[in-house]
């Protein structure tokens, strides 16, 4: 392979909006880099449908956005956090507006909608596909910017650090330094060295971990695992969320319905058209959704059905198709009228609360290194995240970080000294099949046994299986030339077990962690999982 060496003032890996609005943010401070591994809109955020969190109507106030996001956190938030990203919300949404998204309005303001755990109606959303708006405009933003390069089918495969300089770190100290990333460039088929002064690590969440996901399937966790990889530290891993309503038909693999529909009113019934939310909790379908994903499932197992019903059908037809209009045609393309037919739905992987350990500036515990938006954890989620949080945080924590990044860059050099990639002895891999059944392996143990509902004896039988596949795998990867499909496998095998073991250290059930054997919320267990 041909060795490529670049150099940046600011590395950015991921462009969901957690990337695209740090980019844009240090982009007139210096050189600027967006390492993407598809196309570059290709992400989390493209796929948002319900919006993002705000306080933005006199009615409302920061103090009850807070005090929504601690009780649906269980615990687990850190309150200064809460307050500082909740806070700086309408800036953030004005910023976008001023940058050109257009949001859903009525009567002349922002139309405000409302999800579960909310008590007041504050997601400002453009009908259902505010992600699309919000990635767009980034997009567009970022491809104008004279200072900015967007490298499309590059992977990250590794952070470079003092590891890498032959200074082996054996476990976390302080003063493990980021020196930039090892690229691999689909296009060229090589791996490309990036030097940077500061790394933004903004590559997205991991729900591809599991067989039945929300998430596109770009969602591989790499970010975690190459940080965990790095040795930084890695926050509350066992916290993923499920959320409730996936559209659950042969043909719609990971469509989203949003929990806006049922903020718009739609109830839950279960196959025998009973409406089982008023048995689980007074907030029935508005309940916070680690307790509707959970109903969901016990009705699923108790009663052996293979989904329950979401029925918006009582609502004025022409309403539902102004404010939903991509749900109603995905709908419709696979033969169901949502303003007539109930919508059949299970429960999927949704969002990774944990991360990479952060500040509320991105920093993370390895120096020159941030980390933003879904792949960090920087204490706004606690236990379970409130709906559309997570695209406030990425753009609130962004921009914050980027001020970090700028004044970091002023006393930063390259490290010229980092050795390029060595693939010395390795060849094409001749056993392709052995990479996708682990794939696919690893996605259902994480189902059947690291799902909503856990138990120490699946935990356990979890990670047996997992550590075979590991073995497997790492055998695998060193005599084989490196290839996307082959690094993916190997992150989520990382992120499995990150979940695995968290899961396993938690003696309690706090928000989205439910474990049999420990049913009960335990106050002297409540502290975050640092790994
Ligand atoms: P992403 O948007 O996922 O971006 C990550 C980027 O990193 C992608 O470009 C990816 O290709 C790239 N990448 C990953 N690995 C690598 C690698 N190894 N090398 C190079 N590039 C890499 N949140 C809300 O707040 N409101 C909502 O309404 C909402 N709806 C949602 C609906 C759906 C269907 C889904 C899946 C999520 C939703 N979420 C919502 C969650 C929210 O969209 C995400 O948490 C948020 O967009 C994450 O942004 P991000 O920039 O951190 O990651
Ligand atoms: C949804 O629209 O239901 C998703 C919102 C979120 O994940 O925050």
């Amino acid at each position: 392979m041909a060795k490529t060496r670049h150099r940046v003032d600011f590395l950015v890996l991921g462009s969901g909006a957690a990337g695209l609005s740090f980019a844009l943010q240090v982009a007139d401070f210096g050189s600027v880099a967006v390492i993407t591994k598809d196309q570059a809109s290709e992400s989390n955020t493209q796929y948002a449908q319900g919006g993002i969190a705000a306080v933005m109507d006199a009615a409302d106030s920061f103090e009850n956005h807070v005090r929504d996001t601690l009780v649906a956190g269980v615990g687990l938030c850190d309150e200064d956090v809460v307050r500082t990203i909740v806070g700086d919300g309408p800036l953030e949404i004005k910023r976008l507006i001023d940058e050109g998204a257009v949001f859903s309005s009525k009567n002349g303001s922002l139309h405000l909608g409302r999800e579960g755990g909310h008590g007041e109606s504050r997601i400002v959303h453009a009908a259902d596909t505010t992600g699309e708006v919000v990635e767009e405009t980034l997009l567009d933003r970022v491809r104008k910017h004279p200072n900015i390069q967007m490298l499309e089918h590059c992977f990250a495969l590794e952070l470079i650090t003092d590891h890498h300089l032959g200074q082996h770190v054996s476990k976390v100290r302080p003063d493990i330094k980021c020196f930039g990333a090892y690229v691999y460039n689909e296009r060229a088929d090589a791996v490309e060295t990036w030097l940077a002064k500061t790394t933004m690590l903004a590559t997205g969440g991991a729900g591809q971990v599991y067989l039945h996901t929300t998430n596109p399937s770009v969602a591989t966790g790499d970010g975690v695992a190459m940080a965990y990889r790095a040795k930084a530290r890695v926050a509350n891993m066992e916290f993923v969320q499920f959320h409730p309503t996936s559209l659950f038909h042969e043909d719609a693999r990971s469509f989203l319905i949003s929990e806006a529909v049922r903020g718009e009113g739609a109830i839950l019934l279960n196959k025998a058209g009973d409406r089982f939310m008023v048995d689980y909790d007074p907030r029935q379908e508005l309940a916070p959704r680690d307790i509707v994903a959970r109903a969901i499932d016990n009705q699923l197992k108790t009663r052996g059905d293979s989904h329950v019903w979401l029925d918006i059908s009582h609502k004025p037809a022409q309403s539902v198709r102004d404010h939903f209009p991509r749900i109603y045609s995905r709908c419709l393309e696979v033969g169901i009228d949502i303003t007539k037919d109930k919508i059949p739905v299970v429960p999927a992987a949704h969002y990774m609360c944990g991360g990479v350990f952060t500040d509320v500036d991105g920093q993370t515990s390895i120096e020159h290194l941030l980390a933003c938006g879904e792949v960090a954890c920087t204490g706004l989620h606690g236990a379970n995240r409130l709906a559309s949080n997570s695209l406030l945080e990425a753009l609130v924590v962004g921009h914050r970080s980027a001020q970090r990044a700028i004044e970091l860059v002023k006393t930063s050099s390259w490290m010229e000294e980092v050795p390029d990639w060595d693939d010395g002895g390795t060849t094409h891999p001749a056993e392709w099949i052995l990479i996708s059944h682990n794939r696919d392996e690893l996605r259902r143990i994480m189902w059947d046994y690291v799902g909503i509902v856990r138990s120490k004896l699946r935990l356990e039988r979890a990670s047996r299986r997992i550590d075979l596949l590991y073995e497997e795998t790492e055998a695998f990867y060193r005599r084989s030339r490196v290839s996307v499909g082959l690094c993916e496998v190997r992150n989520m095998i990382a992120v499995a077990y990150l979940v695995i073991r968290s899961a396993s250290i938690r003696r309690e059930s706090r928000g989205l962690h439910y474990i049999t054997d420990f049913p009960d919320l335990v106050e002297n267990e409540r502290r975050m999982t640092l790994i």
